[in-house]
């Protein structure tokens, strides 16, 4: 279990009510009594007036759909989202995102899902677990950048919408699918850290050192197949042999993308 020293950069009350919440998450031993002796000795979670930050070594994670934002406004646009095309997802579905991460596929499709639909997102790592929790919370809450440009202001509100739609579990993905009954839900997606490497991607770094970095277990891909009532979806890199060891097709497209989209039918 992570020790994480848990500090807010102001006495604020807002800040210091979200300091008692993230203390109540589970699976990381929080640490609220910060001495001289022992400030430096643990990553710390840092709750400012800006957001809240998870601090490594120097490396900071941080909430922020700033990428979802603009998959949104190119889909009001009337652009395609590759993401959408692969899983097919539409009103009244319901999704399950066995690798949330901080959740930016998982707001694409509590936007497509829309009013009627559920998006159920299962992280394993409990410390981005509460990270996305709180992140989807305060979006949820419209706690959201004005800007004066309309278009940016209707994805912002779209994300608020979708944020509230998704409900996070801390989990393996694997204990979660055998708790599920079968053909529950209608995707099942998977968008898992093995295809990254810290070296290739600054942004992708400082997830890289707090997330679950294994391969699927061909067993999840067996689960996942019981569970869907429509497909099994993975994200993967170009060219990966993760598509044929698992039993996905490749979807075409994307010819200037480094990611592909398998889909398995059920
Ligand atoms: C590449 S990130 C996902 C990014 C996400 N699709 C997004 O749009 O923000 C992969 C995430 O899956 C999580 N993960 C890996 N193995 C897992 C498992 N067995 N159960 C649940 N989550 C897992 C990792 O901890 C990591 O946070």
């Amino acid at each position: 279990m992570p020790t994480i020293a848990l500090k807010t950069s102001h006495n604020d009350p807002e800040l210091k009510q979200k300091q008692t919440w993230f203390s109540q998450q589970p699976g990381c031993n929080w640490l609220t009594d910060i001495t001289k002796q022992n400030e430096n000795l643990f990553p710390s979670l840092k709750i400012t007036r800006k957001g809240v930050y998870l601090n490594d070594g120097g490396q900071n994670l941080h909430f922020h759909p700033s990428m979802t934002l603009l998959r949104i406004m190119n889909i009001y646009k009337g652009n395609s989202d590759r993401y959408l095309i692969a899983t097919g997802l539409k009103s009244g579905d319901t999704l399950l995102d066995l690798t949330m991460g901080l959740g930016n596929d998982a707001l694409v499709g509590a936007w497509a899902v829309g009013e009627q639909g559920k998006v159920i997102g299962v992280e394993y790592s409990p410390v981005i677990c509460a990270l996305v929790s709180d992140g989807l919370q305060s979006l949820a809450s419209n706690h959201v950048p004005k800007s004066k440009n309309p278009d940016k202001n209707r994805a912002w509100e779209t994300l608020s919408l979708a944020a509230a739609r998704i409900k996070v579990t801390w989990s393996d993905h694997n204990s979660f699918l055998c708790r599920q009954p079968s053909a529950s839900a209608d995707v099942v997606f998977f968008d898992p850290m093995f295809r990254y490497t810290p070296r290739k991607s600054a942004s992708i770094k400082p997830l890289y050192s707090w997330s679950n970095l294994q391969s699927l277990r061909i067993e999840v891909i067996h689960e996942s197949c019981r569970v869907a009532r429509r497909c099994v979806v993975l994200k993967e890199r170009k060219g990966s042999s993760e598509f044929s060891r698992l039993g996905f097709d490749i979807l075409s497209g994307g010819k200037y993308s480094q990611v592909d989209y398998g889909l398995i039918m059920v």
